[in-house]
């Protein structure tokens, strides 16, 4: 699936975007960063968006308080999600890498948030644990991650998705503690029929911290 990527940004093709501008799939979205914002005070805290694309979230993040960083592996989408940033006016940190090697990528300890809208459920199980064990390693004692993915199924080059063990198995040490059906309401057909769900994960207060 990351390999489609840079084809699909070079098209202008990024139906996945319809989602910030669909009122019913940004409110839903906005309740759940809301939700993680209400045991807090700005500024929140670090959030790192994984495959952050051309930005909408990362901004979005960073205009309610955030101190956001994102990371994208193509390059063009990073050089949009930097020029999106600067036209708004907001600082958020771009940097283009492998959520597979964030350490590498010379991302810091410690981030209180972790939000994935639609890249971890394309990567193979394999990848996705090793994502995992880099997130792990990247987030503090109490951070929450959020994960929108679709119903597992082979879809050809789509997504393939990803279900709730697969995500507990990628994520050792962590608990799905919520659960929510995405409001893809309006979307395009192909977003609403693959069953896309939002996870939120927590650690398990035994596992270790890395
Ligand atoms: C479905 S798009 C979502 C983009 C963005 N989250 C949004 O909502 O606009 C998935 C993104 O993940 C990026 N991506 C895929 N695999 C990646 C990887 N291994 N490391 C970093 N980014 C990756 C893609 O380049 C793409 O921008």
């Amino acid at each position: 699936m990351t390999r489609i990527y840079p084809l699909l940004y070079r098209l202008g093709f990024t139906p996945w975007e319809y989602a910030g501008s669909h009122p019913p799939a940004a409110r839903h979205i906005t309740r759940l960063i809301e939700r993680e914002e209400q045991q807090r005070q700005p500024p929140f805290g670090r959030a790192l968006d994984l495959g952050c694309g051309r930005g909408h979230w990362a901004i979005v993040l960073a205009q309610r308080g955030w101190e956001v960083t994102g990371v994208d592996l193509v390059s063009r989408a990073v050089r949009a999600a930097r020029a999106n940033a600067a036209k708004v006016g907001v600082p958020v940190s771009i940097i283009q890498g492998d959520i597979t090697a964030l350490r590498a990528a010379g991302l810091e300890p410690e981030f209180q948030f972790i939000w994935d809208f639609g890249t971890i459920h394309g990567l193979s199980q394999a990848q996705r644990r090793v994502a995992g064990r880099e997130v792990s390693a990247l987030a503090s004692a109490d951070a929450s991650i959020l994960i929108l993915a679709w119903t597992p199924a082979h879809r050809g080059p789509l997504p393939r998705g990803a279900s709730q063990q697969d995500l507990e198995d990628a994520f050792a040490g962590w608990n799905v503690d919520d659960v929510q059906p995405f409001d893809a309401t309006g979307l395009p057909r192909p977003l609403r029929n693959v069953g896309p769900c939002m996870y939120r994960l927590r650690r398990n207060s035994a596992s270790p911290q890395s």
